[in-house]
């Protein structure tokens, strides 16, 4: 059994990728969640070949059984969870009249569904790792889109303030038992996601992911006594 180990959704590229390298880094046994295989599989091998231990599990978080599955996969290959890591997610830009409900429905599932249910598949594996050593982490990514509500994103804008509010709701249910939950909260990361504003913010302005990486680091490191419910990422020039 591995001494400690991790479970990342959304772990295939940008910021879920540089998560589950600094997580491998400090000695967990990851097993990365995306939704394309091959394109999992490059990430998986890219990690590995630096000889971490990671395995891939491709999978859609949309479907509660694929959740399911993806809770035993790794309970059966790690046996233990230390650290959890919500991080996949979509978000589609649109004006109110041309909202459509099939992204609605696809932004709730990803972004905030399959975080809550994750967290219910995850709980019993979460006690064990806290019982053990009073610091079990659960990490969410969520976006400074979480905070202030954002004109054209106004969908996603809900679904993150959502998962803010989430996380401050496992403080209060789970904190006391070791289980600890920390939001993060950046504004526009270089990663794939951001392609399609780079046009107006070039990716040298972006925060970068290991800027996002680095924060799980100083969690990992935290005191059992210390819990950081939430850190916000801006950029320099963002109005604050
Ligand atoms: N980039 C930013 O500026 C920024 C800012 C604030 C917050 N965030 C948040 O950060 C998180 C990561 O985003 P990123 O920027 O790193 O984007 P990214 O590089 O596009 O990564 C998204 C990840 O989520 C996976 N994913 C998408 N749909 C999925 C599904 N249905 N089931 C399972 N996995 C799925 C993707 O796999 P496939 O590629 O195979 O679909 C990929 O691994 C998201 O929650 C995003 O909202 C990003």
């Amino acid at each position: 059994m591995a001494e400690r180990a991790a479970l990342v959704t959304g772990a295939s590229s940008g910021i879920g990728l540089a998560i589950t390298e600094v997580l491998a880094q400090e000695g967990h046994e990851v097993t990365m969640v995306a939704r394309r295989a091959e394109k999992l599989q490059r990430a998986v091998a890219s990690l590995a070949e630096a000889g971490l231990e990671v395995h891939g599990l491709a999978a859609d978080l949309r479907e509660e059984q694929e959740i399911r599955r993806i809770a035993a996969a790794h309970q059966q290959r790690c046996g233990r969870l230390d650290v959890l890591i919500n991080n996949a997610g979509v978000g589609f830009g649109a004006a109110l009249e041309e909202i459509d409900a099939k992204r609605v429905d696809m932004q709730l599932q990803l972004n905030l569904r399959s975080a809550i249910l994750l967290y219910r598949e995850c709980v019993p594996l979460l006690r064990q790792a806290a019982a053990q050593h009073r610091s079990a982490l659960v990490v969410n990514t969520a976006s400074i889109s979480g905070k202030r509500g954002q004109a054209w994103l106004s969908v996603y804008s809900a679904t993150k303030h959502g998962l803010v509010g989430w996380t401050e709701a496992m403080n209060r249910e789970l904190a006391m038992e070791g289980i600890k939950s920390t939001a993060l909260c950046p504004a526009f990361v270089d990663t794939p996601m951001t392609d399609f504003v780079k046009e107006h913010v070039s990716a040298e302005e972006m925060i970068t992911t290991a800027d996002i990486a680095e924060s799980v680091r100083l969690l990992l490191r935290l005191s059992p006594r210390c819990l950081i419910p939430e850190i916000m990422f801006m950029r320099i020039g963002d109005e604050l």
